[in-house]
C-alpha cells in the first residue's frame, strides 16, 4: 500500500542581503516534488536509482534542505544531497538554515559559477538537478555591467533572460548521470525568450517538458524538466 506522507516546508532565516529569499518560483519547485514522491517512485523514478542530487542556484538552502526531508521520511530515499551558489553570502545562509532544520554537514556545499569549480569526481554523477536560475531580463545599467550587486544574481538572467540557463545547459551533460534514470529541473519565465530557450534545449539533445504553470502579477512562471534523449 502507498502511503502519503506530510512533507512539511523546511524552516528559513536569512539576514544577508545579497541572498534570494523563498518565492513563489521556489514553492512551485517544492510542492510539486511534495506530490510526487512516494515510498517507491520520485516521478516516476525508483528511489533506490537516485543517488546524487544537486540543488543549483540554492539562496538559502531550500530546495536542498527540502530533499534531505524527504530523505527522513522516504526510507528507500538514501542520495547525497549537492547545493552550489555563485554567492559566499548564500552558502553561508544555506548552511545556517541546514543546521535550523536539525541537519548538520549532511549536505556538500560549493562556491561555483554553474559547474565550473566541480571536482571531476562528481562527472555524470547527478540524477537529479534543480535550478531555479536568475531568469529575468537584465536592465539596461546591469547590460554595462554598471551597478552589478550580489542580489542581482537572483534574477538577472542576461539580455534575454536566458543566458545563465544556456550556459547551464552546455556544462550539464558532463555531470549528469543521462545514461541512468535523471531529470533536470528548471524554472522559466514568459517575460524572457522562451522560444529560443527551447531551440537551444533541443539542440543540444534534451526533450523539455512543461509541468507546471503559476500567473505571478505580470507573468507566467513556469516549472519545466528536461531529459537528455540523445548523443
Ligand atoms: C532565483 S534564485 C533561487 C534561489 C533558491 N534556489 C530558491 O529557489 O529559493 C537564483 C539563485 O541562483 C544563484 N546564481 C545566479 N547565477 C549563478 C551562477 N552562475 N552559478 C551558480 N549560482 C548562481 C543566485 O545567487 C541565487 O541564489
Amino acid at each position: 500500500m502507498i502511503t502519503i506522507k506530510f512533507v512539511p516546508d523546511p524552516l528559513i532565516e536569512c539576514d544577508l542581503k545579497n541572498v534570494y529569499y523563498p518565492s513563489d518560483d521556489s514553492y512551485l519547485l517544492i510542492d510539486y516534488f511534495r506530490k510526487k514522491i512516494n515510498d517507491d517512485l520520485f516521478d516516476g523514478i525508483k528511489l533506490e536509482e537516485i543517488e546524487n542530487v544537486l540543488d543549483m542556484g540554492t539562496g538559502t538552502g531550500i530546495i536542498a534542505i527540502f530533499f534531505q526531508i524527504l530523505k527522513s521520511l522516504y526510507p528507500k530515499f538514501n542520495p547525497k544531497i549537492y547545493a552550489s551558489d555563485i554567492l559566499e553570502d548564500s552558502i553561508i545562509c544555506a548552511k545556517r538554515n541546514e543546521i535550523l532544520n536539525k541537519s548538520k554537514n549532511k549536505i556538500t556545499y560549493f562556491q561555483s559559477d554553474l559547474f565550473k569549480s566541480f571536482p571531476e569526481s562528481l562527472r555524470s554523477k547527478f540524477n537529479i538537478i534543480v535550478f531555479n536560475p536568475p531568469y529575468l531580463p537584465s536592465s539596461p545599467l546591469i547590460k554595462e555591467n554598471i551597478n552589478k550587486k550580489g542580489i542581482d544574481h537572483s534574477w538577472e538572467g542576461g539580455y534575454k533572460g536566458i543566458e545563465i540557463l544556456i550556459v547551464f545547459l552546455k556544462e550539464l551533460k558532463r555531470f549528469l548521470n543521462y545514461e541512468n534514470a535523471h531529470f533536470v529541473y528548471y524554472i522559466s519565465s514568459s517575460r524572457s525568450d522562451i522560444d529560443e530557450l527551447e531551440k537551444r534545449i533541443i539542440n543540444v539533445g534534451y526533450k523539455n517538458e512543461k509541468l507546471e504553470k503559476i500567473h505571478i502579477f505580470f507573468e507566467d512562471i513556469i516549472l519545466n524538466r528536461l531529459q537528455y534523449i540523445k548523443d
